[in-house]
């Protein structure tokens, strides 16, 4: 067998580095004797793929830029194929290779399992280009995953696409419409995961909580799941408050694989705004689903999404935010600064200027970490269940996630990767805790 190199790049969510590793398994074995493997550089690869994000500002620029870095490395190897996919594949399109000759594949998010027939083009030195929103469900048309033993922590996209349409978001315009995979083939995909030594699954998707492949909702999903012999833990990522219905809610409660850790944001703080967003919901709705939520599971985590510098937004807009985060008392979170993205409802109105931006952000982020900080020092002196996945700095030391997603340090003597073992947090450092194994 011919075997060639690939060197993927992957920018943005975890939807994306699951769709890289679907991708490079579908080129890992093309036929005829063809395939590639997966190399660390750029240098000594026979393709490049970049697999894009569009969410934020200068998205495109940059991987206008990243590609201008690779000029040398195609006129050295003329053979080399250099690819875009992702959110950006499908925003730019046919203007990628327009602006950037070199390229010679362009691949929509939607579009994977047409890989192998584009790289075939490319091989023939033809362009290829595929930004479609086919009918198909592109992962049954993906190549079979292979078997090979795994680590212990995994990515399952189950639904893709949005239908919000809030007012500063490219996900609807990028990745579609709301689709999700039938919950039998996600059950099929989860075993095999299983059965080559994942302990822990998290469900992706763009809107994961409005998944409906399965009669009982993501939640149904969850607890079929939660069936499965050796599947120890359950995440799932990203969700809208709109989808957090009573079922849902209740598995957090009763799930017992189901981790103490949710992901939801809410962008803003001020109604104002939130309509503005087109969010469709108040920040008093959310701060009721949290409640209900912690009603359900009391030591819940949550995390959430933040913009500031939306459109209009005043210092007392701004204000709201801060008192909503203060109200929530947040384990994790991330926030942006708005930036305008072409084609959506917000990037055509008035825009807060850039230093009032850097200065909301910061006085976010500043409460948002004193939270974070506050909550992962309030571990010590508490058990807590780690999934060890890797060795840690130290020899004899291991790095495992608690419940809550916190990195946990442990010597560990006699545990390896996918072990689960009862601890006790001992100290917090900035980014990690340390505890010691308690007898299991
Ligand atoms: N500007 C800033 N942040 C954005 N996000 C999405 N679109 C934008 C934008 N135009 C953020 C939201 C979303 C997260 C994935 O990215 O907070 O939840
Ligand atoms: Fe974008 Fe999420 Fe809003 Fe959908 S729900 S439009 S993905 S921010």
């Amino acid at each position: 067998m011919t075997v060639k190199k690939l060197f993927i790049k992957t920018y943005g969510c975890q939807m994306n580095v699951y769709d890289s590793e679907r991708m490079a398994e579908s080129l890992a074995d093309l036929g005829g004797g063809e395939g590639y493997v997966v190399t660390e550089t750029p240098d000594d690869a026979d393709m490049i793929l970049l697999n894009t994000c569009h969410i934020r500002e200068k998205a495109a620029e940059k991987v206008y830029s990243e590609l201008g870095r690779y000029k040398g490395l195609k006129a050295a190897k003329p053979d080399l194929k250099i690819g875009v996919a992702g959110c950006v594949a499908q925003a730019e399109g046919e203007e990628i290779i327009r602006r950037q000759p070199m390229v010679d594949l362009v691949v929509g998010p939607q579009s994977y399992h047409k890989l192998p027939q584009l790289t075939a083009k490319a091989g023939l030195g033809q362009k290829a280009l595929d930004t479609d929103f086919p009918e198909e469900d592109k992962f049954e048309h993906l190549k079979a995953r292979p078997k090979a033993k795994r680590g212990p922590t995994a990515f399952l996209t189950v639904q893709e696409g949005c239908d919000k349409f809030c007012a500063f978001c490219v996900v609807p315009y990028t990745r579609g419409a709301e689709v999700s995979r039938p919950a039998e083939r996600v059950m099929r995909e989860a075993r095999d995961l299983v059965e080559r030594g994942v302990r822990e699954i998290t469900l992706l998707g763009q809107n994961v909580n409005a998944y409906h492949g399965h009669d009982g909702g993501l939640a149904g999903l969850i607890r079929e799941l939660a069936a499965i012999d050796g599947l120890e833990r359950i995440r799932f990522t990203t969700s809208h408050p709109n989808d957090m219905d009573e079922a849902l809610i209740a598995a957090h409660g009763d799930c017992e694989k189901l981790m103490p850790y949710l992901h939801l944001p809410v962008q803003a703080g001020s109604d104002r705004i939130l309509k503005r967003m087109n969010r469709q919901h108040t920040a008093e709705q959310y701060l009721g689903l949290i409640e209900r939520l912690r009603a359900a599971r009391p030591d819940l985590h949550l995390s959430g999404d933040f913009i500031v510098g939306f459109p209009e937004e005043t210092e007392e807009d701004f204000q709201a935010t801060m008192e909503l985060v203060r109200a929530v008392r947040y384990g994790s979170a991330f926030s942006f600064k708005y930036s305008e993205r072409p084609g959506t409802p917000a990037a055509e109105r008035a825009q807060v200027p850039e230093a009032e931006k850097d200065d909301r952000l910061q006085r976010l982020q500043a409460l948002l970490t004193q939270q974070q900080r506050a909550l992962q020092d309030a571990m010590v002196g508490r058990e807590v269940q780690v999934l060890f996945e890797k060795p840690g700095r130290q020899p004899g030391q291991m790095v495992g996630k608690s419940e809550y997603l916190h990195a946990v340090h442990v010597e560990a003597p006699g545990i390896g990767p996918g072990d689960l073992a009862r601890v006790r947090i001992e100290s917090s450092g900035p980014n990690s805790l340390k505890g010691v194994l308690l007898p299991s």
